[in-house]
């Protein structure tokens, strides 16, 4: 199977601190490292590592940084024959702090590159793809991709993890939307499944519905609107959280190409989020 996933690749400069600080306060990091991030390509890098054959379409900044990315997406066989090289701009870069007492991950983003457009969306041969997953951003050229998909009759999906203008609107074109907890929350919503049945008259007819939801699990809708829920699947430790959201979609999109029905994907995508949680990194979730 072969997927292409539209977002972003980010530096990740990643602090471990023993408890998250607070305002104006200054605290020491007792470890430091650089990691390869962004939402796109860290779902990438669970499928590549899960058996699937990935393509990222993204756009790449003319910066040092930018080799760094390209080296650790090719250590995973991520090709990037639909990116895009921009001739400037700054590779976008997180600053990370990683709370050694709770896992939880916070997070300053810095970018200043254009975002991957529909004109170069326009150049990818979209029948080399059994699957397009698209990070929810740059919502006008967002419109046009999915639509285009859609035409061209490839299964996709979108992630939906932060609020922006006229997002809502592009509900009813992916196959799949994944909704973030910051997103549901930031509607004003505490109960997930309500949330999930608030979105419910606007997606496409068969249209599937995910929603993470932390330490609580998961929920979805099945085609037919049927509500699925699934508990989280704790590690021993929590450790890192970073990108746990990405791996919970790469599940996700991973059993239903392989033709798992919504509540087993559900399942299977909270069990390999919590393994995540308890693990430094993305590395290694390929394994049984
Ligand atoms: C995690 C992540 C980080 C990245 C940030 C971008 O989900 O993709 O790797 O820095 O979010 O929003």
């Amino acid at each position: 199977m072969r997927i292409l996933a539209v977002g972003i690749a980010t530096l990740d400069i990643i602090n471990t601190v023993d408890a998250y600080p607070g305002e104006d306060q200054e605290v020491r990091a007792s470890q430091q490292r650089l990691s390869r991030g962004g939402n796109a390509t860290n779902t990438l890098v669970v499928l590549s590592q899960l058996g699937q054959k990935c393509d990222w379409a993204g756009v790449l900044a003319d910066d040092p940084d930018s080799s760094y990315l390209i080296a650790d997406l090719n250590r995973y066989n991520i090709d990037l024959g639909c990116c895009e090289a921009y001739p400037g701009g700054k590779t976008p870069t997180s600053y990370v702090s990683l709370s050694a007492a709770t896992g939880s991950r916070t997070i300053v983003h810095y970018r200043d590159l254009p975002e991957y457009s529909a004109a170069a969306f326009e150049k990818v041969a979209l029948e080399d793809y059994d699957w397009v997953h698209f990070e929810g951003r740059n919502v006008p050229d967002l419109a046009l991709m999915l639509q285009r998909a859609k035409a061209n009759g490839v299964s996709c999906s979108l992630e939906i993890e932060k609020p922006r203008a006229g997002i809502d609107e592009l509900f009813g074109l992916p196959d799949v939307l994944l909704f973030s907890r910051a997103y549901a929350v930031e509607k004003g919503y505490d109960q997930p499944a309500e949330f999930l049945r608030s979105v419910q008259p606007l997606i496409s007819r068969g249209g599937k519905v995910f929603l993470a939801w932390g330490e609580e699990g998961a929920v979805a809708l099945d085609a037919d609107g049927r509500l699925f829920s699934s508990p989280a699947f704790a590690p021993g430790q929590v450790v890192d959280t970073l990108g746990a959201g990405d791996v919970f979609n790469a599940g996700v999109i991973r059993a239903l190409l392989c033709g798992s029905p919504v509540e087993q994907a559900l399942e299977a995508a909270c069990r390999l989020a919590g393994k995540k949680c308890g693990q430094e990194g993305l590395d290694g979730l390929g394994r049984e």
